[in-house]
């Protein structure tokens, strides 16, 4: 069977910073508040002339470089994102033809902040089935546009910025095994009501905030650090390994109290937790990209070693993925 893996990697985050301090200036709150409860300093917020695809391109570009393939090769681009230009066309059509494309087949998925794991686990199943050669995987976020700046509950949480990776077939390690599941049940639990079918755009929506993030923050909690932990057991013996053997994990940038209890009952050394939330907030689908592309820019991941991605969000969705790295 051929094996599928990560042979170009790239990210982009806007160069705009925003601190908690601003934050302060916004919504009643503190910077003391935000750090402790959530483990997050600064977010990026993308400029007001970008737009989400702009910045997937950017990561689309440099994850190409990397693998040093053109546009042209490129078979089939899957965008993640829970903040896409619109609501059709997709964001993957509009990358396609940004970057050039040409020969690509584009779609996009919505699994929430799983959307990257999600994505990645699609990708997989086309090169292993020996459909298509080279795929971009992106996941690309403008969230700050769908943020409520009016509301403490999420804003501190939330930032911009995309990932992207190019996945072929590899002859060593790659992709070890994939694990995916959903919730619909907890559909409201995190969700933007306004803007689709169900409650089309009108005065109304507009004035009851309708189009932005909404979030219950205690429920989704308990279930991230319950979902976190079993997707990374899922994942982990579904390729006859143990968490002893896996050298990183790269979880979704939630916040770092999840992600501590979370290890804490896997009982993984955290200095082998890939993090950047406390620099970026939470990301949605670009959490993990990004973070993968900088552990492996600064050569913390190196060949050989065995990397957990874990993810979790709207849907309810949740997701993991175990891989070899493969490229030096
Ligand atoms: N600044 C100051 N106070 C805030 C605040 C803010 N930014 N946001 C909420 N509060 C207040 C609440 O209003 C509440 O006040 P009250 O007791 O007077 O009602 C108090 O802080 C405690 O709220 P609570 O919701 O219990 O806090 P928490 O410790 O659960 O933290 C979250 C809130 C949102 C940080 C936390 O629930 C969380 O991270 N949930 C998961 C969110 C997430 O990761 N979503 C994306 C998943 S992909």
């Amino acid at each position: 069977m051929k094996k599928a893996g990560i042979i170009g990697i790239g990210s982009y985050v806007p160069d705009r910073v925003v601190t908690n301090l601003d934050l302060e200036k916004m919504v009643d709150t503190t910077d003391e508040w935000i750090k402790t409860r959530t483990g997050i300093s600064l977010r990026r917020i993308g400029p007001e002339n970008a737009c989400t695809s702009d910045m997937g391109a950017e990561a689309a570009r440099k994850a190409l470089e990397h693998a040093r393939l053109s546009p042209e090769n490129i078979d089939l681009i899957i965008v993640a994102s829970a903040s896409p230009d619109m609501i059709f066309p997709s964001t993957a059509c509009i990358i396609q033809s940004k970057i050039g494309a040409s020969n690509a087949a584009a779609f996009d998925i919505q699994a929430g902040c799983t959307g990257f794991v999600y994505a990645l686990t699609c990708a997989v199943q086309f090169i292993v089935s020996g459909m298509y050669k080279n795929i971009l995987v992106v996941g690309a976020e403008m969230l700050s546009r769908i943020t409520d700046w009016e509301d403490r509950n999420t804003c501190v949480l939330f930032g911009d910025g995309a990932g992207a990776v190019v996945i072929s077939e590899v002859e060593e390690g790659g992709i070890l095994s994939s694990y995916l599941g959903a919730d619909g049940t907890g559909a409201d639990l995190l969700i933007l009501p306004a803007g689709g079918s169900k409650e089309p755009a009108s005065i109304d929506t507009v004035a009851k905030r309708r189009h932005f993030i909404q979030m219950n923050g205690n429920e989704v909690f308990k279930f991230a650090v319950r979902i976190l932990e079993e997707a990374a057991r899922k994942a982990t013996e579904k390729a006859n390994l143990s968490m002893n053997d896996v050298d990183y994990i790269v979880p979704h940038q939630a916040n770092i109290r999840i992600i501590d209890a979370a290890v804490k009952r896997l009982k993984f050394p955290r200095e082998q937790l890939v993090m950047n939330l406390d620099r970026y907030g939470n990301m949605s689908s670009a959490s993990i990209p990004v973070a993968l592309d900088e552990a492996y820019r600064d050569k913390r991941i190196k060949r050989g070693d065995i990397v957990l991605l874990v993810g979790f969000g709207a849907g309810l969705t949740w997701g993991a993925n175990l891989l070899e790295w493969s490229i030096d």
